[in-house]
């Protein structure tokens, strides 16, 4: 298979070069595939409202950004408490031509003021401590829209975080909600409302 070391305008770092099973462009963003899987989605359901716990640098912010711009409509909201990368973030999503579809929301997830309810997806990639990432689902994944979904990223249990998987499947069983679990290489949790119907 060949392998290349570009993807998408990005560089990728050499361990993980295209044409391998997970492609990263930085250490501390999230892989290539998942990326792609969450964008597929949006492209599939049309969110008004998409809301990224953790920008970091923006690479996430990027691909959300670019399913937001193809749809058409919709807006991604992307909320980070570290000032000093606030800018790096905003930066790359104006160098991609996506300041118009992403905003930056300096903050903490809990707490920062953001659009109203439903939310039509959801990425929750900053803390996975248990208490924080129980308080996360409660404010966003139980105010999904009918169609929507609320993706929990690094929940293989080999990965960094130990509690993820087990958080999430609590969280499901006490408010009802349908738990899918995609055995990756970093692992990525999908909850979405029981009964829900699709559009
Ligand atoms: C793994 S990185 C996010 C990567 C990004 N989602 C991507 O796909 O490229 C996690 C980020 O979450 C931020 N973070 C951690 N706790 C947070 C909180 N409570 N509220 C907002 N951001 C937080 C960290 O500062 C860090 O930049």
């Amino acid at each position: 298979m060949p392998v290349h070391e570009h993807i998408y305008g990005f560089d990728l770092i050499p361990e993980t070069k295209r044409g391998s099973k997970l492609m990263m462009v930085d250490l501390d963003s999230t892989e290539v595939e998942t990326l792609e899987f969450m964008s597929a989605f949006i492209r599939r359901t049309h969110p008004a409202v998409v809301i990224e716990c953790g920008t970091y640098i923006g690479v996430g912010a990027v691909f959300l950004g670019n399913a937001v711009k193809a749809n058409g409509e919709g807006h991604v909201w992307s909320v980070e408490s570290n000032s000093e990368i606030i800018s790096a973030s905003r930066e790359l999503i104006k160098e991609k031509g996506l300041s118009e579809f992403v905003t930056v929301v300096e903050g903490n997830t809990l707490e920062v003021d953001l659009p109203e309810p439903p939310y039509g997806v959801v990425f929750h990639d900053a803390e996975r401590e248990p208490v924080h990432l129980t308080k996360e689902l409660e404010r966003f994944a139980c105010n999904l829209t009918e169609d929507g979904i609320s993706f929990i990223h690094d929940s293989a249990l080999n990965w960094w975080f130990q509690d993820v998987r087990t958080t999430v499947s609590d969280f499901a069983k006490q408010n009802g909600m349908n738990h899918f679990t995609i055995h990756s290489a970093r692992g990525l949790e999908m909850l979405q409302r029981s009964g829900s119907n699709g559009s």
